[in-house]
């Protein structure tokens, strides 16, 4: 699997594949890989005869007190996991490759970016749906995967691509959890031994809020049920526990229609966030 760092290098490997008429994968990832991440690549295999994935920190995504300076940056290991899983050519710009001096424009989903995780981060989902479009271009891939761990930001991405007219199929992957069910995230790293212990009541939590909206409970009054659990079991603040429309992310108002229970919360230093349908 061959490295490289330059959009014109990205697009000579896709301009020959695409001289043989062979189909394009992407998977976009900030590094700090786990099995979750190889889990897409393989999603992106099964559609598609090559699979780029890219590596990069995306700055625009972090608030300044957030934690882009320790995010995980564990590239050789990365490395090894993509080429392990098959993956044909890795993208790892710098970030002046990605955002050059005099870079201005934003892309910005109306809306969907400004309701859960978008209230708690208000700049982030610009900064994911920005970059994301700068990836897709970059690469004009035929389909391009990401994660349902990420439920909302894949819900902004899918619109982003609509919206934009970007020719892509975008491919959500079922979540991978760890044996007690703790969705795996690079940032579980921050997780101490006793935190980690106590990680998996999130997806327990809204595992059981599905279960009682399933049985006929009102979908609005969840929050208090969860929070109470979250809070005993040792979580800190508890962002929001919300059970939306799956496709809009508003309000459910149709019982019929499929609906999706999100989730975030900080246990110590790390915020958690995970998301289950009803
Ligand atoms: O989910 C992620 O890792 C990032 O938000 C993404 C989609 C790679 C954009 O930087």
């Amino acid at each position: 699997m061959e490295t490289v760092r330059t959009i014109a290098e990205l697009r000579q490997h896709v301009r020959a594949w695409r001289k043989n008429d062979e189909s394009v994968g992407l998977v976009p990832t900030m590094g700090g890989l786990h099995a979750g991440h190889l889990s897409l690549v393989s999603h992106s295999k099964a559609h598609a005869k090559h699979t780029i994935a890219t590596l990069f920190v995306n700055p625009s995504q972090f608030a300044p007190h957030e934690d882009f300076a320790t995010y995980p940056r564990t590239e050789e290991a990365d490395q090894r996991m993509l080429a392990e899983a098959g993956t044909d050519l890795l993208f790892a710009p710098n970030v002046s490759e990605i955002y050059p001096d005099g870079h201005s424009t934003r892309v910005n989903v109306q809306g969907l970016s400004q309701i859960l995780e978008g209230e708690f981060r208000p700049d982030f989902f610009s900064g994911v749906a920005t970059v994301v479009a700068k990836l897709l271009l970059q690469a004009l891939p035929d389909v391009a995967v990401f994660g349902e761990k990420d439920y909302q930001q894949l819900c902004v991405i899918k619109t982003m691509a609509r919206d934009l007219d970007i020719p892509v199929n975008i491919i959500g992957a079922e979540t991978i959890r760890e044996d007690d069910g703790l969705a795996m995230s690079s940032r579980n790293q921050y997780l101490t031994a006793e935190e980690r212990k106590i990680a998996p009541v999130l997806y327990a939590a809204i595992t059981q809020v599905a279960a009682r909206v399933r049985k006929g409970e009102s979908p609005a009054s969840q929050r208090t049920w969860a929070e109470a659990k979250l809070t005993k079991a040792g979580f800190g603040a508890v962002d929001y526990v919300a059970v939306r429309d799956a496709q809009t992310l508003g309000p459910v108002r149709d019982a019929s229609r499929p609906a999706r229970v999100l989730a975030a919360a900080y246990l110590g230093r790390a915020r958690l966030i995970d998301n289950v349908a009803v």
